[in-house]
């Protein structure tokens, strides 16, 4: 007779097997993902599986009672301590008996995918650096006279197949009484560089581990340092947190932080340990919002511009602030936390700065890359990244192009008049009517809009306190649609623009969106000035993207990706009437949310797109925007409103 054959779905994976081989060998033979943290022995219960029954015409099986062996007592004690959903086996446990269908649900699936909110965006596939390992290690014996670690060596080898781990001392120290404590029977967390790489024992635990295993992804901005607390079994992020980057005090924006090192001797140390804290701070937090204990984070990931990167690792920023910005190095970097002075987290956690593409195209720009995946696209895509830098790429599956340009933190409600960061309280949506000039606004924290009924009453708790990047770009573009404002830029008089909002200011003109001066409240005005700045922050934007375009031969681009907190609040419409971004469009012009922090917990959370963005990296072409004759000459055809000469043909639908 026919061994019995086995259908593992949704992978629809098959075999046949003796009688009597238990599934989870079954699947491990198919290579079939299955997981399994304790190898079989009944305790971690990873490998669960639900066993269907009945006629399966489509895998042309016919599954009855008794396919899989009896319900054994290891499955029982487990069932009667924790409780087996109602229809799953432990997939060790149980054997096979008879033909089956098998399911492995997510859970049991060692490398899930992670539902991204996008439906396009790409999905996360888990396999983290780190894992665990439960093993039985053989007691010492007066005869056979071999150490601890060699013991447990010999255990992951035979019982894992992993050859040649690696401890540091610190592991060493933990190692004799937790094999004692767990009588002989401990977990370990092995971490790899690469995969199929060497492993290096990072923790160990007495008996079964089932605390959870955490990691940091961490996007260090020159403004905000933002942290996803990640569960590296399953991918989910379960605390995120924010911190302001306290290096603000040695200077707004990474040039002056560059000059602070270059003024006073040891200014950049200053400034690491600065942000080193920060971090130690932000661990802490962040591990007691997600409610578990910072021992347990085993790896952090970061990704950051390339000063911020230099500062972080300790390294001085200077050649970073002239010409020709050389890095230290470019390439990713693995050290351990005590290297970085991270003691917030376990002290043997593994730490990954993603690489830098250029010295001005950082690791944040990398991790958009990696997130995006410019280079596997069919169509030509355009990726902005606003902040006080802005980082382009341009590409295709042919060829991938990146810059990086200097917008000043115009967008982000700096250097305006009335400007604020995005927070409650401030206007981040403006509406003027092109025949009456009267303006409607919204604002941060309330759902409302300034001339509906109710409004009041409704800001009266946050107040009305300025207007914030996104609110400041609808304003001067609405502005312009409303011919309040000329292709030049330049603000009319009441007289010219016909509204009463038209107010003098020296020799020239501010338009007044909201006055509550009276009840001594602000008074908030787009003047001459801000549209300066915001013509200038477009224009070096616009002029990196043609930079782009020139290199790549192409006068214009199939879609935009806006990426950034930023570009996700900006409305596309408003960016192309002010000529930000290039013509294209309206319906491809879209936003990634936070890219750069998305690449950050892809990199986190599998193992593989490490090396791919390594591999990446090395093929971008990098554009330098400072050396590049061209690139003034973009910036100043594009002060005007959208631009001096280029079309803007998608603008006129
Ligand atoms: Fe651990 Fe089955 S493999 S319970």
């Amino acid at each position: 007779s026919t061994d019995p054959l086995v259908v593992f779905t949704p992978s629809g994976k098959r075999g046949r097997f003796p009688k009597g081989t238990p599934v989870l060998t079954a699947a491990r033979q198919l290579g079939v993902d299955l997981d399994s943290v304790c190898g079989g022995r009944g305790i971690c219960s990873k490998c669960q599986i639900t066993p269907s029954y009945g006629e399966f015409p489509k895998h042309g099986v016919t599954v009855r009672e008794g396919a899989l062996s009896e319900w054994n007592a290891v499955e029982q004690r487990y069932d009667d301590k924790r409780g087996l959903k109602p229809g799953r086996r432990l997939g060790c446990q149980a054997t096979i008996q008879g033909d089956v269908v098998i399911d492995v649900p997510p859970e049991s699936q060692v490398h899930r995918q992670v539902v991204r909110k996008a439906a396009t965006a790409r999905a996360i596939v888990m396999d983290p650096a780190t894992r665990l390992y439960f093993v039985e290690v053989d007691e010492p014996d007066m005869h056979s006279p071999t150490g601890d670690l060699e013991r447990l060596e010999r255990a992951l080898r035979e019982q894992w197949q992993i050859d040649g781990v690696t401890a540091d001392l610190t592991l060493l120290s933990k190692l004799q009484p937790t094999l004692r404590k767990g009588k002989w029977q401990v977990t370990v967390a092995l971490y790899r560089d690469h995969a199929g790489g060497a492993a290096r024992i990072t923790e160990i635990w007495p008996g079964l581990h089932e605390g959870g295993l955490y990691g940091l992804a961490i996007d260090l901005g020159s403004t905000t340092i933002a942290a996803h607390l990640t569960d590296l079994d399953t991918g989910a992020v379960i605390a995120s947190s924010g911190i302001m980057n306290p290096q603000i005090r040695f200077g707004e924006d990474l040039m002056s932080r560059v000059s602070y090192a270059m003024m006073n001797p040891g200014g950049d140390r200053e400034m690491t340990a600065a942000v080193r804290d920060a971090l130690n701070e932000l661990t802490r937090a962040i591990a007691e919002e997600g409610a578990i204990d910072p021992a347990l984070i085993l790896e952090t990931v970061f990704v950051c511009n390339p000063v911020m990167h230099h500062l972080l690792l300790g390294l001085d920023p200077v050649e970073l602030g002239q010409a020709p910005f050389a890095l230290a190095t470019s390439d990713s970097v693995r050290l351990g936390a005590l290297e970085l002075g991270l003691d917030a987290m376990n002290p043997r956690a593994r730490i990954y700065v993603l690489p830098c593409i250029a010295g001005h195209v950082g690791a944040d720009a990398a991790a958009v890359a990696l997130s995006e995946e410019p280079g596997k696209s069919e169509d030509l895509v355009l990726i902005v990244d606003v902040g006080t830098n802005a980082e382009l790429l341009l590409g295709n599956k042919t060829r991938v192009l990146a810059c990086s340009s200097p917008t000043g933190p115009a967008f982000e409600g700096a250097q305006i008049s009335s400007g604020q960061r995005a927070a409650p309280g401030a206007i981040e949506r403006v509406e003027i009517d092109p025949a009456t000039k009267e303006p409607r606004f919204k604002v941060i924290g309330c759902d409302l809009w300034s001339t509906d009924p109710g409004f009041d009453a409704a800001t009266a708790t946050t107040g009305i306190t300025g207007i914030c990047g996104s609110g400041i770009i609808e304003a001067v573009a609405e502005m312009r649609i409303a011919g309040l404002v000329d292709a030049s830029g330049l603000i009319g008089s009441a007289e010219q623009t016909g509204t009463p909002r038209s107010l003098p200011e020296g020799r020239t003109h501010s338009y007044l969106i909201h006055d509550a001066s009276a009840t001594g409240g602000p008074r908030i005005t787009v003047t001459q000035g801000d549209i300066r700045a915001i013509q200038l922050a477009k224009s070096a934007l616009y002029a990196g993207a043609r930079l782009l375009m020139d290199e790549m031969g192409v006068d214009k681009v199939d879609r935009v990706v806006l990426a950034g907190a930023f570009g996700a609040h900006i409305s596309t419409k408003h960016a192309m009437v002010l000529g930000m971004i290039p013509d294209a469009p309206l319906n491809k012009v879209t936003s990634a949310g936070n890219a750069a922090g998305t690449g950050a917990r892809i990199a986190l959370c599998n193992i593989a797109s490490r090396t791919e963005i390594e591999k990446t990296v090395r093929q971008i072409t990098k554009v330098e925007t400072a050396i590049e004759p061209k690139f003034q000459e973009h910036f100043v055809a594009a002060n005007a409103i959208p631009h001096k000469t280029d079309p803007f043909p998608e603008l006129a639908r």
